[in-house]
């Protein structure tokens, strides 16, 4: 039995190829892990405030002398990362925008991103503070990023890695839809990243 964590970024429900993707993993960790918790997190309905003046010396004053307002800036942030805390697999969902994750995923980071919670400069250096978790990221384009010419170009992977890693989750796999905007490749596109879910 695992807790399962889905952060959902696409504003497309059942039609989105990622969410469709990430829901592919979970069916399959579910089924080797059964009586799972999954639990949504949609980026997009959450709307995640940008981060403003009083987060950042929110995050520096200790829980106990927060005031009303910081307690109320801060309670969205709290809860994404107990929910990160608490999940042993985390599935993220993204469509790729503008060669980026979306801003809705990107805001969810700012609010997860924490000193003290979820990393650590502590020792001197900095340090990721979620240990042991596995993530999966499913990725839908209507390029192809896999491989190819526009490999470079997508900016979301490689940041969602370096950025989760630096939070201590290291173990990342990814799984894509891809190539959903290009004739010869779409009219396969979301059956055959479907099908590349080895779990
Ligand atoms: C605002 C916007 C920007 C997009 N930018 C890109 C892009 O840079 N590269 C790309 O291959 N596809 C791009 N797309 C296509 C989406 O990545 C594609 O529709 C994908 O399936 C979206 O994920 P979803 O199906 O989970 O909603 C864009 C779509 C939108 C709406």
């Amino acid at each position: 039995m695992k807790n399962i964590l889905h952060v959902t970024s696409s504003p497309r429900g059942e039609h989105s190829h990622s969410i469709r993707l990430a829901n592919r993993i979970i069916d399959r960790l579910t089924a080797r892990y059964p009586g799972s918790n999954v639990h949504i997190n949609d980026t997009v309905a959450k709307n995640y405030i940008h981060l403003n003046a009083i987060h950042p010396v929110a995050y520096k004053t200790p829980e106990s002398e927060h005031s009303p307002e910081q307690k109320e800036t801060l309670y969205s942030s709290d809860l994404a990362v107990k929910e990160l805390i608490q999940a042993d697999i985390i599935v993220i969902s993204i469509a790729l925008y503008n060669f980026n994750i979306p801003s809705a995923l990107k805001a969810w980071i700012d609010h997860v991103v924490r000193a003290g919670k979820t990393f650590s400069y502590q020792s001197g250096q900095a340090e990721g503070l979620l240990k042991g978790k596995k993530v999966y990221l499913a990725i839908a384009s209507n390029g192809v990023y896999s491989d190819g010419p526009m490999k470079p170009y997508d900016f979301g992977e490689p940041y969602l890695r370096f950025i989760l890693s630096f939070m201590g989750l290291t173990d990342i796999t990814t799984y894509r839809v891809e190539g959903a905007g290009i004739p010869g490749i779409m009219e396969t596109a979301l059956e055959k990243g479907l099908e590349s879910v080895a779990v």
